[in-house]
Order: structure tokens, then C-alpha cells, then sequence
């Protein structure tokens, strides 16, 4: 049976507690009484997130983004720890802020965006968890500019059977109000050489994160050449083309295309060709020395793309990702 201690918020207190045989984290502090978060106890709504500095089991992890693990979150409801464990109590619900909704649109047959009042601020390229009204919490980018939009922009993938995002379909109207913890992660533009040539990939919503920081890189007046690929079954999974072909009449360095699987019909975009993303940079960019890198999607397409960037000699550096993994119950 582990020994456990459980910090509060300013470290004041550190509870030391001795877990049961398969005891979570959470069940063991609640059994305690103390009074922490929670709502599905079955790593689902991430209401439990904790942090860590020690060795963190694998499967409190499951379904976090890859800059939530870096930090060393982790869900308290799916953690047996092992015996000498620290966990620290992360932002109380008071840091949480709540955004009246402003709009919601269907941005292509499963794609849909949700406005909302500009209520914190962040970095174009970061993210934010979001709560609905029952305690499921999820993870959504940034996709609006913070200086240049006077809302905030999530764009939300329709998932059968989905928590949150059938939750916020049916559920979320003007007006309404939403949750909004954040921002976290560290995918975003910075002005450290305004002539590095900038290579932005994505697949799905992983072009909300990458059209703010498209935008961030070309209103700070981004020199070097900019091109985004972005990737897709069939054109009917894209979105947002029209946006990107202004930008891309309007500055010249910037430059956008798209890869589909199925067969590309003659009326549809020019920018849209069939495709793999991930051949087209490998043969496209066969050095990508001194090149930035965004990568934004599903996390397998994440990880593929970010080796064979590095294998072009891209410095791990140089490259910034923000990878989308799936909730098992999802
Ligand atoms: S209570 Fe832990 S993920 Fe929901």
C-alpha cells in the first residue's frame, strides 16, 4: 500500500496519505476529505488534473496533449501511484473564467466554431480547456488573433457521441456562457528570425492552431517564406479556404496547399490537389535545415511528420507541435 503526499494550491499543506490495493490518486484524497475536482472519475473530462514532478503512470496521461504531459499533468482519477509520490493540486475553479457565447457555425459538414467573449489573454497557437455545464472538460486551440479579433475562436470537431463537442453542438447559444481555463501549451510564433522560412502542417482542426499562428507571423511582418500544407480525406474536410486565399493574395511570401486522399474534382480549388501531406514534404523540403516547423493534428499524424522532419534536418528546436490525442471514450 503507497505512501502518497498531496500538496494544496500555495504548498501550505501536504497531506501524507496511505492508498488501498488499486486505490486512485483521487479516490485516496476524497476519502480523506479533502474537497478536490472531479466528475467522470474514468479519465474522460480531465475535471481531476493534477501535476507532478516524479514518474507519472502512463495511463493517467491517456488522452492529454503532448505539452500537458511535458508540464507534468495528469489525471488524478486514472493515477495508481507508486509508493513516495508527490502530486500538486493545480489552478482552483476560481482561476477558470466564463465566456458568454457570441456565435456558433458550422464550418464544414463536421467542423464548427464557437465564438466567445475575449475574456483571457494567450498566444495565438495555444489552447484552452473548456467545460461544459455537466464537468466534461476538453482541449481546443486558439484560433482567433488576439490583437486583431474582439472574440475568442475554438474550432470544434463533431464527434459521435463526443462529451463535449455533441454537448456544446446541442447544447451551447448565444449568449450562454462557457467555462475557459488556460491558456497552456507553447505551440506558437516567435519574432526570433523574421527571415526563417516557416513550414506549417496540419490535418483537421489542426489549422485553427496554425491559422493564428499564420496570422501572428504575417501581422508582425514575417519576412521569409511561409508555406502551409495542410491535409485532408476529401475537400469537403477542409474548411476555411477562402480565408486563407485572402491571405495569401494579400502577402506574397505566404503560400498555401492542400492534400486529399480521394480524387480532386476539376472545379474544386486550385489549391487542393490529391495527396499525401506527408510525401509532398518529404519531397518538397528535402533539407529543412534552418526551417521552422508547426505541426498540428491528430497525434499520430503529428509524430510521423516530426520524424521526418528531423530526419530532413530539421533541429528538434525548430520545431513546435501541438498533437491532438484522442479521449478513449471519444
Ligand atoms: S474525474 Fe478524472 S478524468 Fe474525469
Amino acid at each position: 500500500m503507497p505512501t502518497v503526499y498531496f500538496h494544496t494550491l500555495d504548498d501550505t499543506d501536504v497531506l501524507s496519505l496511505q492508498l488501498n490495493d488499486n486505490e486512485s490518486l483521487l479516490d485516496g484524497i476524497l476519502r480523506s476529505g479533502i474537497d478536490v475536482p472531479f466528475g467522470c472519475k474514468s479519465g474522460v473530462c480531465q475535471s481531476c488534473l493534477m501535476q507532478s514532478n516524479d514518474t507519472i503512470p502512463q495511463t493517467a496521461q491517456l488522452g492529454l496533449r503532448q505539452t500537458q504531459i511535458e508540464q507534468g499533468f495528469f489525471m488524478s482519477c486514472c493515477c495508481l501511484p507508486e509508493d513516495g509520490f508527490r502530486a500538486h493540486m493545480t489552478k482552483p475553479k476560481s482561476d477558470f473564467v466564463t465566456a458568454k457565447v457570441l456565435e456558433k457555425e458550422l464550418l464544414n459538414q463536421d467542423i464548427y466554431r464557437i465564438r466567445v467573449e475575449k475574456v483571457v489573454d494567450y498566444r495565438p497557437g495555444q489552447f484552452a480547456t473548456l467545460w461544459s455545464s455537466n464537468g466534461v472538460a476538453r482541449s481546443y486551440s486558439f484560433a482567433s488573433h488576439p490583437q486583431e479579433d474582439d472574440f475568442i475562436e475554438f474550432h470544434i470537431k463533431k464527434i459521435e457521441n463526443g462529451a463535449f463537442s455533441q454537448w456544446a453542438w446541442n447544447n451551447l447559444e448565444q449568449s450562454h456562457t462557457l467555462e475557459i481555463q488556460g491558456p497552456l501549451g507553447d505551440c506558437f510564433y516567435t519574432e526570433s528570425d523574421m527571415n526563417q522560412t516557416l513550414l506549417m502542417c496540419g490535418i483537421g482542426t489542426g489549422l485553427a492552431p496554425l491559422y493564428g499562428i499564420l496570422r501572428d507571423a504575417l501581422i508582425s511582418g514575417h519576412k521569409g517564406k511561409i508555406t502551409l500544407y495542410l491535409g485532408g480525406r476529401n475537400s469537403t474536410n477542409l474548411y476555411f479556404m477562402d480565408n486563407l486565399k485572402t491571405l495569401a493574395e494579400k502577402f506574397n511570401n505566404f503560400s498555401f496547399e492542400c492534400f486529399v486522399q480521394e480524387v480532386v474534382l476539376d472545379n474544386q480549388s486550385a489549391n487542393i490537389q490529391q495527396g499525401d501531406i506527408y510525401q509532398e514534404v518529404k519531397r518538397a523540403y528535402p533539407n529543412l535545415e534552418d526551417t521552422k516547423v508547426f505541426l498540428c493534428g491528430a497525434d499520430s499524424f503529428v509524430k510521423k511528420m516530426k520524424k521526418q522532419c528531423f530526419l530532413s534536418g530539421a533541429s528538434m528546436k525548430d520545431i513546435s507541435s501541438d498533437a491532438f490525442i484522442a479521449f478513449k471514450k471519444d
